[in-house]
């Protein structure tokens, strides 16, 4: 049996509370403990008290001295596009001189090239560089990611991605949580109608059996999918037991949040154009909010999703990167919570709730991460710094000091 103790946190940011994701005010409330310590044995936590109780009970403990820094659990990252091929530097000029995403994806950049690029990479090709990715997160203080096939756009070509990942999770400490995106784009080769057909009749039923996604997520937005075809491809997922997401209002209001509450899908995400309606259709379904306020920021656009009238309406919103090659390439929820206050006025206690706890709930992983309490997975990481609202306030450095997944050193 394997023991650590961890000592002398300026702040052990436990975010202890309900067994559920946190809401209202709920959202402020850290549960620090000053000069912190967390005992742990063979990856899990066995307790979290003042540094000189867990002291006391160390024994043989390996200890971890946190020396004053800030310690708090890893970030849970529930919307990314962790694997693709290349990048899209092209796409970041033509927005530098002023081209929109729409019309970039029109004139054959966008969506379309990733999956150009990512059909043509190998299958190694493709793990070398997800791995490359996999270790950025870490880096970042990120231990666990959601994250969406979407650029194969066939059957071969979603079930490379997907394969990919499973592949990865053996790989790397990051724990990966597989959602099945093939309706991401209508691929050229064929028309709207066409392409709903094979990832209902070919693609879900096979991903559904090879069990290769939690989740099934749809990109519903104008010269995407639809609301009805979404509806369609979502329904048919749920019938096969996966659970939902929606890419939802991202860019035009087209009733996507309205749709994941009918279909009472776990998560809607981004909303940057979700109105008061939408707002209330997601409280009253119980469907969380994903805002993804880093797209907004590397697209250049004006609109933030509205986080605070959501907190108020009493939404259990989580804050994700949605690292991507085009829309937002970032893997750092640091990045994300200065953007959370800076842009959508969320507090730092709010933001990280958003990136911890509700994120694991999100992700059907509330019982084992996203919290520093007895019996969860010891996935924690240390900072730079004395005090929690630092994570938010530096921007552009990493603060980074040491990530651990279940107990192990891996950053
Ligand atoms: O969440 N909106 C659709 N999907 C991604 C962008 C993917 C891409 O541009 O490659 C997003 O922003
Ligand atoms: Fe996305």
């Amino acid at each position: 049996m394997k023991s650590l103790a961890v000592l002398h946190a300026s702040q052990l940011v436990t975010l202890g509370g309900p067994k559920r994701p946190r809401v209202g005010t709920e959202m402020r409330e850290l549960a620090i403990i000053r000069d912190g310590g967390m005992l742990i044995r063979d990856g899990k936590i066995r307790s979290v008290a003042p540094s000189d109780q867990i002291e006391k009970n160390a024994n043989n403990a390996e200890i971890i001295d946190a020396e004053g820094r800030i310690a708090l659990p890893g970030f849970v990252d529930a919307h990314t596009h962790l694997v693709f091929a290349g990048n899209r530097l092209e796409d970041f000029e033509r927005r530098a001189r002023g081209e929109s995403y729409e019309q970039i994806a029109k004139a054959g950049g966008g969506i379309w090239s990733t999956v150009e690029k990512t059909r043509a990479a190998s299958d190694a090709d493709l793990l070398k560089r997800a791995k490359i990715h996999a270790d950025w997160f870490l880096k970042c203080g990120t231990t666990t990611v959601e994250a969406k096939s979407g650029y194969g756009l066939t059957l071969e070509g979603e079930l490379k991605i997907l394969c990919v990942m499973r592949q990865l999770n053996e790989k790397t400490s990051l724990e990966i949580v597989p959602t099945f995106l093939g309706a991401h784009a209508v691929p050229r080769e064929m028309d709207a109608d066409q392409y709903i057909e094979l990832v209902i009749e070919e693609m879900l039923p096979r991903i559904a059996s090879e069990k290769l996604a939690e989740f099934c997520d749809v990109f519903c937005e104008r010269g995407y999918f639809d609301v009805e075809q979404s509806r369609r491809i979502l329904t048919a997922a749920r019938q096969l037991g996966l659970k939902l997401r929606i890419h939802a209002d991202q860019l035009t209001n087209s009733g996507g949040a309205q749709l994941a509450a009918e279909l009472k899908a776990t998560t809607a995400d981004h909303l940057e154009k979700t109105d008061g309606q939408g707002i209330a259709a997601m409280k009253s379904a119980g469907v969380q909010p994903v805002l993804l306020p880093g797209s907004v920021y590397a697209l250049g656009l004006p609109d933030y999703p509205r986080a605070r009238e959501m907190v108020a309406a009493g939404l259990a919103i989580v804050i994700a990167t949605d690292f991507n090659p085009g829309s937002s390439p970032t893997p750092s929820m640091t990045m994300i919570l200065s953007l959370a206050c800076t842009q959508m006025k969320l507090s730092p206690a709010e933001a990280i709730t958003a990136g911890t706890i509700n994120a694991a709930y999100s992700l059907n992983r509330g019982s084992k991460i996203g919290s520093l309490e007895p019996g969860k997975f010891a996935n924690f990481s240390i900072f730079n710094c004395e005090d929690y609202r630092e994570l938010a306030y530096w921007f552009g450095i990493p603060q980074t000091h040491s990530v651990y997944v279940r107990g192990e050193r891996v950053g």
